[in-house]
């Protein structure tokens, strides 16, 4: 039977199908993102619409008899704990980032962990020839791994050798904008090949039972298909970020149906590829300077792990025209709100003032529990005194000026106690059946139940007379800087 090409208008940010084109996606929102994308209307690679076909599909209970899934753990701990223990045989997982990040740096080093414990691993590089691929094995000192390596675009050959292939752990696609699958009339890259070529792959995954490692740019422009088409399809979605100014880079799960969401990896990038850090709070606080006014540490929560973050405040006058708000790893809207709430409830003045925020060490937070660390960051620097040092804060500011409770209070104060940190600042426990808080006992407890509570701690005097010796170093900070 002949096919004849269907015309059809596809946004490269969402996936969004029309039937016309439009300058701004009516999905997602986003201005020019639709192009136009001529497909064939063939049938899939296996699919053959005959009726004999269609067979009845039985239905289950919830209970089942399967054991939970076994798990291959790569050896790379971190990557390990963001998948949730492991490989999951049989699952997808999409891998997304900006160019030049470190994708294919940590799946290398994860395919060759992989291999050297027994597995069979096969990488499969569409955009690096298989010379540049052994270039970069030779910088990590891979090069004795027994991993399988190839370059290839063509999906149909791909998917005919992983059907032959035996015992195969995982499969690492390198990356999934590169692959091309004939059947389909568009470039590579576009959202029809993409979704296409990802479905061909996690159905050969699933029905031969390895796990198959998807690598997705994404790009500002939108000109290739970002890979949020295929968050849906895969099992997992992990993204790798950080500023590429900074050697260290985090692993973010945002989607795992074998696991918890939001915990993240962190790494360091360096001469020798990617190395692990197993005590992030350490590295974020390693150049933190005490006695600065405008910083306070953050006891935030990635996931199931505490991690500890200096934020960082600098506040510049701007008598005329409209003051700046500059942020960085934290959310512009979060900052505008908790300025109108120290303005408007503790009578702090931020008016003519820029104000500039950073957490420092390149992490991006998305927890409210940020808030109060963040107020006592501006409040520092409005009255220009450092907080105390051996400090930590966390709690969540609401708009009448209110510290609400956090999850895991306990978890955040033993990692402050872990770094050397003496006391906290945290919401004040409610009588409402909350259970008691055992803190570790190293820690002084500073409850506070409203933000003005904060800022009238800035304004006492006896904050400037702190116990603190000026010549002690910051906890969390290196000893020899
Ligand atoms: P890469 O894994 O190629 O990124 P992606 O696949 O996400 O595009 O990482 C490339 C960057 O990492 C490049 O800018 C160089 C840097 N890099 C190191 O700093 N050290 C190393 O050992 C390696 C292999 C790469
Ligand atoms: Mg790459």
């Amino acid at each position: 039977m002949a096919t004849r090409p269907i015309s059809r208008f596809v946004c490269t940010q969402c996936g969004a199908v029309t039937g016309k084109w439009a300058g701004r996606c009516e999905t997602c929102g986003e201005w020019n993102s639709v192009a136009d994308e001529t497909v064939e209307a063939a049938p899939g690679l296996t699919a053959k619409p005959t009726k004999s076909n269609n067979r009845k599909i039985t239905f289950t209970d919830l209970a089942g008899s399967a054991a939970p899934p076994q798990r291959t753990p790569t050896g790379i701990a971190e990557l390990d704990r963001v998948l949730g223990g492991g490989l999951v045989p049989g699952s997808a997982i999409l891998l997304g980032g900006d160019p030049g990040i470190g994708k294919s740096t940590i799946l290398l080093q994860a395919a060759a962990s992989l291999a050297g414990a027994g597995q069979r691993v096969l990488y499969i590089s569409g955009e690096e020839a298989v010379e540049q691929v052994r270039m970069r094995a030779r910088r990590l000192g891979l090069t004795g791994s027994p991993m399988e390596l190839a370059a290839a675009i063509n999906l149909r050959d791909i998917i005919a050798s992983l059907e032959t292939a035996s015992g195969v752990t995982l499969v690492v696609i390198d990356s999934i904008q590169t692959m091309w699958l004939d059947q389909i009339d568009s470039a590579p890259g576009t959202v029809s090949q993409v979704r296409a070529c990802s479905f061909e792959l996690i159905r050969a995954a699933k029905t031969r039972g390895f796990a198959v490692v998807l690598v997705g740019h994404v790009t500002k422009d939108g000109a290739i298909a970002g890979p949020r088409v295929l968050e849906h399809m895969v099992d997992a979605v992990l993204y790798f970020e950080g500023d590429r100014g900074h050697q260290f880079r985090i692993l973010r799960g945002v989607k795992n149906r074998f696991g918890a969401t939001d915990e993240i990896g962190v790494f360091e990038m360096g001469e020798a590829g990617l190395s692990e850090v197993p005590n992030p709070s350490a590295l974020f606080l390693a150049e933190r300077r005490g006695h600065i006014a405008g910083s306070a540490v953050f006891a935030g929560l990635e996931g199931t792990r505490p991690v500890l973050v200096e934020i960082q405040c600098l506040l510049a006058a701007n008598p005329g025209g409209s003051p700046r708000r500059s942020v960085i790893g934290w959310d512009g809207g979060r900052l505008s709100m908790l300025l109108a709430v120290l303005e408007t409830r503790c009578g702090a003045k931020f008016q003519a003032t820029d104000v500039y925020l950073n957490v420092a060490g390149g992490l991006r937070i998305t927890e409210p529990a940020a808030d109060l660390a963040v107020a006592a960051a501006l409040v520092s620097a409005a009255s220009d005194m450092p907080t105390d040092p051996g400090m930590v804060f966390f709690g969540e500011v609401g708009l009448s000026g209110e510290i609400r409770q956090v999850a895991q209070a306990e978890a955040r104060l033993k990692e402050a106690e872990k770094l050397g940190f003496d006391a906290a600042c945290l919401p004040r426990r409610v009588a409402r059946g909350n259970r008691p808080l055992s803190p570790p006992p190293g820690i002084t407890l500073r409850e506070i139940g409203h933000l003005s509570d904060l800022v009238a701690r800035f304004a006492s005097a006896d904050e400037k007379t702190k116990p603190h010796d000026k010549a002690s170093p910051a906890p969390g900070a290196t000893k020899s800087s």
